[in-house]
């Protein structure tokens, strides 16, 4: 079966590799570098996380982003059309799944983006310094000194963070306008000073006293998490969020490429550029929790919201810029993320029906506007302190529990069968390879044909055990 015809003008296409390169890193990095290893590493033990992780990514990130990337180049086309072209109906219909889960993740994605744009404003304002009442009292009422966690929660508890997000979403559809003209000018934009803010944290994080323990902490190499299936389960669905895969997005972001792209040059590019990211994010947060001997248990929305800014309060000087920046930091990475989740979404509208742009953005943008606002109302949002200091968020949890801890792993497993058996895995290397400085093996065929169905097999099973 061929593709259908859509080649409209409003498909997009990359000015350069680099244009991709940052886009595809861009939508890799985000709040899953920052908010979610952090507190999965110290979940996990630290030292005893980062060796599995390391697999992790060589075993299924690589191997599943070369398959994702390649599909794209090869059809020309976003997630659920280019399933189509090589693996027939079934294969469209796991696409557009794929999709409804990326709406769903994209909602609260938005949602929590719009708590930390509200955060970065209120650090900019002097929430988290010393002794400040903050100048919120019209809003919020004021509390004794800094306090994150209670202002975090009186946030929460106001109209604001809708609003914030309205504005996320308002960025996020800006840079969308245009398609690829647009998202390459915003993540030139934007990716490097990523990198940028990340790099001031670490230095601040490293140089604050007793900041290095939380160094040795997480790089100290800890062997007995070899022997802990849970470390290896939370490392395989941190990487597969992490990366980006199973949500259209890899795959419309690589149909924009031409179709001589090295794919495994990319895989590999973006996957150690992700990752490089998430260790020295690793790096500031943990120096930063050692220096103050701030506890992270709990929930990794409460390690960034109030347990790393109580530690911002903390510092000899420039709080207010510090706290901006990490704010900042998380609302660049995360907008440049939720742009690629839109776009994977949008431009598989746009293969199919040939839409104009703006109509297949607003078929996104309606519902999941309305899904972000939701998951921030006052009264849905939970702000209190649940059992072990975790933040009760219903809604937002509801969602993650289902998108992220089923559908998506789901999708991964039938995507990776369908690709290694019915369009064969050894077809999808050769392809590759035809254009590839690097060559793959016959181990990539056994990869995506046994190991990687494996593994996530088990970790869906495994979550339906702990559930029932
Ligand atoms: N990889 C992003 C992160 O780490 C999340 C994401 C997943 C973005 C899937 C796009 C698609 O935060």
């Amino acid at each position: 079966s061929t593709p259908p015809p859509s080649d409209a003008a409003d498909r997009g296409i990359w000015s350069s590799k680099l244009g991709f390169v940052l886009a595809a890193s861009g939508s890799a990095i985000g709040l899953g570098n920052i908010v979610f290893f952090a507190s999965n590493a110290y979940q996990f033990g630290g030292g005893a996380f980062y060796l599995p992780y390391f697999i992790a990514l060589f075993v299924m990130g690589i191997p599943v982003m070369i398959a994702e990337f390649s599909i794209g180049t090869r059809t020309g086309r976003s997630f659920p059309m280019a399933l189509r072209a090589l693996v027939g109906k079934r294969g469209e219909f796991v696409g557009w799944w794929s999709l409804t889960s990326a709406l769903f993740i994209t909602m609260y994605y938005v949602a929590l983006l719009g708590w930390a744009l509200c955060m970065m404003v209120a650090a900019l304002g002097g929430l988290m310094e010393p002794g400040a009442t903050a100048p919120f009292e019209p809003f919020l009422e004021p509390t004794a000194g800094p306090n994150a966690q209670v202002y975090f929660f009186k946030i929460l508890a106001t109209w604001w963070p809708m609003l914030a997000v309205i504005a996320i979403w308002a960025m996020t559809l800006l840079a969308l306008w245009k398609g690829t003209e647009t998202i390459e000018k915003t993540v030139r934009v934007a990716v490097p000073l990523m990198w940028l803010f990340m790099i001031v944290l670490i230095v601040r994080g490293v140089t604050l006293p007793g900041g290095t323990d939380g160094v040795m902490y997480l790089f100290t190499p800890d062997l007995s998490g070899i022997s802990k299936p849970d470390v290896w389960k939370g490392a395989f669905s941190q990487m597969f969020f992490s990366l980006s895969l199973g949500l259209g997005t890899m795959t419309a972001y690589a149909s924009y490429l031409p179709k001589d792209s090295d794919q495994v040059n990319n895989s590999f590019m973006v996957s150690l550029l992700n990752c490089g990211f998430e260790y020295i994010a690793g790096i500031a947060i943990f120096s930063m929790l050692f220096a103050f001997s701030l506890n992270p248990a709990g929930s990794s929305i409460s390690l960034s919201f109030f347990v790393i800014p109580q530690g911002i309060s903390a510092f000899p000087f420039a709080v207010k810029a510090f706290g901006f920046a990490f704010f900042f930091l998380i609302v660049m990475a995360g907008v440049t993320s939720a742009i690629s989740l839109v776009e994977g979404m949008a431009s598989a509208i746009i293969d199919k029906t040939g839409a104009p742009r703006a109509t297949a953005l607003a078929c996104v943008a309606v519902p999941g506007v309305v899904g972000s606002l939701i998951a921030t109302l006052p009264m849905i949002v939970d702000p209190g302190l649940g059992e072990n200091g975790t933040v009760g968020l219903n809604f937002l949890d509801i969602l993650d529990h289902w998108a992220f801890g089923y559908s998506l792993l789901t999708v991964g497993l039938i995507e990776t069968i369908l690709l290694g058996w019915v369009f064969g895995a050894a077809n999808l290397r050769a392809f590759v390879n035809e254009h590839a400085a690097l060559q793959l093996g016959a181990w990539f065929d056994v990869l995506l044909k046994f190991v990687i169905p494996a593994i996530l097999a088990t970790v869906i099973v495994w979550n339906l055990w702990i559930d029932l």
